[in-house]
């Protein structure tokens, strides 16, 4: 035989094209596409099905404790168990830094938690609470060397959040060593503000989260990090937009030509606040910051989905159970602003946006597939080897039956969360077989692959995070007095 895998008479998608053809796999990767390819050791038959590019899921939490100290219920193993069963085959989770700790320590014990029982391909992002120039000036550079090209930094949350001159160093810092910065967006002093008049009033119910996290703390801190990103000439990635204020601050920004990409998330177009506003302490399945707004903000992501304002669409899976050891930790009259914040998502991702999305014509199938693989491979010096299904590639693909009638239910998922936000949901398409580094990893419904057997993938420095090299009058030394970055 040639080859190891043969997929023949399916519909491919990339990004760019769509093309009827067999695709042929040798030691993980594809090595050929041509009409009737020669015979492989397992042949299987696509005809009128479609085969996609692996989902790559940039933003998601996996074996890691919130800001409050609330454990994910998901570690790596029923984390990239439930993304492969819905298509994705390459994660990049966080491994977070608690302030005083050594990025290099924190590196290693995601290691160590990843290594042994991921079944699919992973890479890491870094979220830098503490950035001191210990940090910024040694142990990141270190780390970009090592492949981990990108890292999360939080305006809000008091374990995390930086403050604007801290801002400005990482900006600086990653500007200079060529790594992509994400940031979580909202006003810390609005939400506390807020809150803590709505606490002051007897307002404790879950509701009350999505209103004390109002759009325009989401509006305000992302207007104020693109201004800090312009100002140092720094490209910046906005991660988890759910308001339109949000939205239109990253369009007008990208309508100038700077470097500002935008990422959103299921929640952001299926839930809404009224979501939260449920019996008793159920509303705290919901919760999530940025919290899902109402269905005109809804209008306004989908609009960005289509119109390039996101370039990328990921989970921002952070599955806390409901239940006494996550979210309800506080007991039933808890608070809202004691209950640890996330949603599940890993799992469903895909095929939410291919049902309601492809499948109902807000998008099309190439967009489907940048959103959901492509452009996260892209932005985070992945691709070509990820999100594409191309000779040279890695051999990631699920072959999608895009008729499949599919009711949401808990059960049916892989996750080790305990419920899901979108229970009853009807979805239409659903990725039937899914394929990792060439190995059938998903098939008839249950899963092939042995817990350790993904790999870690070094992220190159990423063409999004060079800068442009447009500087603001006051940086550019050839038109200031002689300050220089
Ligand atoms: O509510 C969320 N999104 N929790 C996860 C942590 C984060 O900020 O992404
Ligand atoms: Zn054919
Ligand atoms: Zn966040
Ligand atoms: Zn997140």
């Amino acid at each position: 035989e040639n080859f190891d895998l043969v997929v023949r008479n399916g519909t491919i998608a990339t990004a760019s094209d769509i093309i009827h053809c067999d695709v042929g796999v040798r030691d993980g990767r594809i090595v050929a596409m041509a009409e009737d390819l020669g015979t492989g050791k397992r042949e299987l038959d696509a005809s009128g099905k479609l085969v996609l590019p692996g989902g790559v899921d940039s933003h998601c939490h996996i074996e890691q404790a919130s800001s409050s100290g609330v454990m994910t219920a998901d570690d790596f193993y029923t984390g990239t168990v439930s993304a492969c069963f819905g298509g994705t085959t390459t994660v990049i989770p966080f491994a977070a830094q608690a302030r005083g700790q050594s990025l290099r320590e924190v590196v290693d014990a995601y290691h160590l938690c990843a290594g042994p029982k991921a079944v699919i391909d992973y890479a890491f992002h870094l979220i830098i609470s503490d950035p001191t120039p210990e940090v910024m000036g040694q142990e990141l550079p270190a780390l970009i060397e090592d492949g981990i090209t990108s890292f999360k930094v939080y305006m809000t949350y008091d374990a995390l959040k930086l403050d604007d001159y801290q801002m400005m160093t990482v900006l600086e810092e990653a500007r200079r060593l060529g790594a992509l910065v994400m940031v979580h967006a909202e006003n810390h002093d609005v939400i506390r503000w807020l809150a803590d008049r709505l606490l002051e009033q007897g307002h404790r119910a879950p509701k009350y989260h999505a209103v004390a996290h109002a759009r325009i703390a989401e509006g305000e801190a992302t207007s104020r990090a693109i201004q800090l990103a312009k100002l140092i000439d720094a490209p910046l990635l906005i991660v988890h937009v759910s308001a339109q204020e949000a939205t239109d601050a990253i369009r007008k920004a990208q309508t100038e030509g700077l470097k500002i990409y935008g990422e959103t998330c299921p929640q952001y177009l299926f839930l809404t606040a009224q979501d939260l506003d449920r019996d008793g302490m159920d509303g705290a399945m919901f919760c999530c910051s940025p919290p899902p707004r109402d269905a005109q903000a809804q209008e306004a992501i989908w609009r960005g989905l289509k119109n390039g304002t996101f370039q990328v669409f990921s989970s921002d899976h952070a599955p806390y159970r409901f239940d006494e050891t996550a979210k309800l930790k506080h007991g039933p009259n808890a608070h809202f602003k004691q209950i640890a914040n996330g949603v599940p998502g890993l799992e469903l991702r895909l095929p939410l946006l291919f049902s309601e999305g492809v499948k109902k014509g807000r998008i099309t199938l190439n967009e489907f597939v940048a959103l959901t693989a492509a452009n996260a491979a892209k932005l985070y010096g992945l691709f070509p080897r990820k999100g594409t299904i191309a000779v040279g590639a890695d051999a990631d693909f699920a072959i999608w039956d895009p008729d499949r009638e599919v009711t949401v239910t808990y059960d049916m998922l892989h996750d080790a969360v305990g419920y899901t936000p979108y229970e009853g949901r009807t979805i239409t398409g659903w990725p039937e077989l899914v394929v990792s580094r060439g190995r059938i990893v998903v098939e008839d419904g249950s899963l092939h692959a042995e817990m350790g057997s993904g790999v870690f993938l070094e992220c190159e420095k990423p063409d999004s995070a060079r800068p442009l090299q447009r500087l603001e009058p006051e940086i550019d030394p050839a038109r200031n007095w002689g300050f220089r970055l």
